[in-house]
């Protein structure tokens, strides 16, 4: 689906955005926006406020000033159950499988939130593997299904903006490239996403555009096209 342009006002618009822990500053401005229909990754090292961006948006860190606008409301003064009924998602990065539920029991423990979720037997046709373990424990899995569960559990509640961090992390490439192909049908199927991501293959293989964090800042903003000419330009900031 062509990206529509035109549209006056995009789904998520964040400007300067500063968040802290306790008395450490975490965000010093971060600016950017996402279209509805995109898929945008922020990308940045370790510690450059990634993860604090999406718990910023979730209002899991609490301590945030700026503006967060979601469909042209500001969420800044919103709490998270509250945020999570406009139709926002988020799957951290530790995943959160409970690890004495079963796959099934953690697919359906969350509550609907907004009309038009994904029903269990979608779930399961579209994540095969957990078909497979349904019954099992969430800790016989493997990191790969732990991702794949902690992505498809977010599904069922109706949201159709996503934030996913680090969905990549300590995976093997062959599952690295599942979970791609996965999170790229989401896309196709009119998923709004926004995810976090070290890993640059990852990233220039399913997005459409990247917003680079540093020390808190956004520091570029890249088409995926502009990536691919200028590989270089990311990788700096990277340090890879
Ligand atoms: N729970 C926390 N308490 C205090 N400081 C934190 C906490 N989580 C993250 N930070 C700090 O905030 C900064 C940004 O962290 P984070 O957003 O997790 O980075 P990233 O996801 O880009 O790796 C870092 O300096 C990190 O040490
Ligand atoms: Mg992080």
């Amino acid at each position: 689906m062509p990206l529509d342009t035109s549209s006056a006002e995009p789904l998520l618009k964040i400007e300067n955005l500063k968040a802290w822990y306790a008395e450490s500053q975490a965000l010093h401005g971060v600016g950017f926006e996402v279209n509805k229909g995109e898929l945008v990754t922020l990308i940045g090292r370790n510690g450059a406020g990634k993860s604090t961006t999406l718990r910023s948006i979730m209002g899991i860190v609490k301590n945030r000033k700026g503006s967060i606008r979601f469909h042209g409301e500001d969420l800044i003064g919103l709490r998270t159950f509250q945020i999570a009924r406009k139709g926002i998602a988020w799957c951290p990065e530790e995943r959160g499988i409970f690890a004495d539920l079963s796959v099934k029991e953690n697919l359906t423990l969350p509550p609907r939130l907004v009309q038009g979720g994904m029903t269990d037997e979608d779930l399961l046709t579209s994540f095969p593997n957990l078909r497979a373990r349904a019954s099992s424990g969430g800790t016989q899995l493997s990191g790969g299904e732990q991702q794949m569960l902690a992505i498809a559990r977010i599904l069922r509640n109706g949201c159709r903006f996503l934030l996913l961090d680090e969905p990549s992390e300590g995976l093997a490439p062959v599952v690295v490239k599942e979970i791609g192909n996965q999170i790229r049908r989401l896309k196709d199927q009119g998923y709004t996403i926004l995810l976090v991501e070290q890993n640059l293959n990852f990233a220039r293989a399913i997005a459409d555009r990247h917003v680079v964090i540093e020390h808190g800042q956004v520091v570029d903003q890249l088409t995926n096209d502009e990536l691919a000419a200028d590989v270089a330009r990311v990788k700096t900031y990277l340090g890879v």
